[in-house]
């Protein structure tokens, strides 16, 4: 018996990284999955370990930052599935810069697909959700969030909203028995953090009390809990997965 058994999960941003983790650890715990990227293609990885495991699962492509995407693509899965339980917010870029040389387009891009995208999502699965008077939706935000970083003033702000938005769609929606909770990671090893310089690296090592870099694995685990009915009574939250960095 896995913890999710019955429910029908969505991750967006399921290709890689911090996404495929959580897909791969719901369908572990026994949920069926929607998968959503920018390209179905992008997705055979994620959707091919989650098969291995026993589970239905469907490839859907979305842009998050996209009103009629996120409602055509929704419409697919509640069309596939005839549910959905769990809805994990995860698609997220970073377009870093200093403020001084930071262009609109930049700032816009970031806040579109972490923050409006979001929205978006929510949304349109809050209707599904409502009508089933039951759900759950975490949010993958960010420490950056909560304690802003220089050359990050897009990203700061967008996952600082997101986390605004989880604490207002919690308050919302329980009268539904829908929760909203977020995840905040600190320093997590993905394609995303590659980019950074090997001396970027060494100073964010350097402050965190628990001497390693997070892996997809260590967030997905907080985000199957929140997920799930262990956290029944949990809504409005943010929890922090960054090895103690932030307290
Ligand atoms: N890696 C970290 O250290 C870290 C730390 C804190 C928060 N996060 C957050 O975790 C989430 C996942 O990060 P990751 O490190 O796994 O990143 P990643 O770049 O490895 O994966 C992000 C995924 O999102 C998808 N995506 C991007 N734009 C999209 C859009 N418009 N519509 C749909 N999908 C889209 C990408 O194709 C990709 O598959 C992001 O929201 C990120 O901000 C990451």
């Amino acid at each position: 018996m896995g913890l999710l058994d019955g429910k029908v999960a969505v991750v967006t941003g399921a290709a890689r990284g911090i996404g495929q983790a959580t897909a791969v650890k719901l369908a572990a715990n026994g949920a069926d999955l929607a998968l959503c990227d920018l390209q179905t293609d992008w997705l055979a990885e994620t959707a091919e370990k989650v098969a291995a495991l026993g589970r239905r699962v469907e490839c859907v492509q979305m842009n998050v930052a996209e009103a009629d995407d996120v409602t055509r693509a929704v419409g697919e899965i509640e069309q596939a599935f005839q549910r959905i339980d769990i809805w994990v917010n995860n698609a997220g870029i970073t377009k870093d810069g200093l403020l001084m040389r930071m262009t609109p387009e930049d700032w816009d891009n970031v806040l579109d697909i972490n923050l409006k995208g979001a929205f978006l999502c929510t949304k349109a699965v809050a209707r599904i959700m409502m009508k089933q008077r039951s759900g759950s939706i975490v949010n993958v935000a960010s420490i950056i969030g909560l304690i802003g970083n220089p050359g990050q003033c897009n990203y700061a702000a967008s996952k600082a909203g997101l986390i605004a938005l989880t604490k207002s769609v919690a308050k919302e929606l329980a009268a539904r028995n829908i929760r909203a909770n977020a995840v905040a990671p600190g320093f997590i090893s993905t394609k995303m953090t590659d980019a950074l310089s090997e001396e970027v690296r060494q100073k964010m090592l350097a402050n965190i009390p628990l001497k390693r870099f997070g892996s997809p694995e260590d967030v997905a685990n907080v985000i199957a809990f929140l997920a799930g009915d262990e956290a029944a009574y949990v809504s409005g939250q943010v929890v922090t997965v960054c090895g103690g960095m932030v307290t």
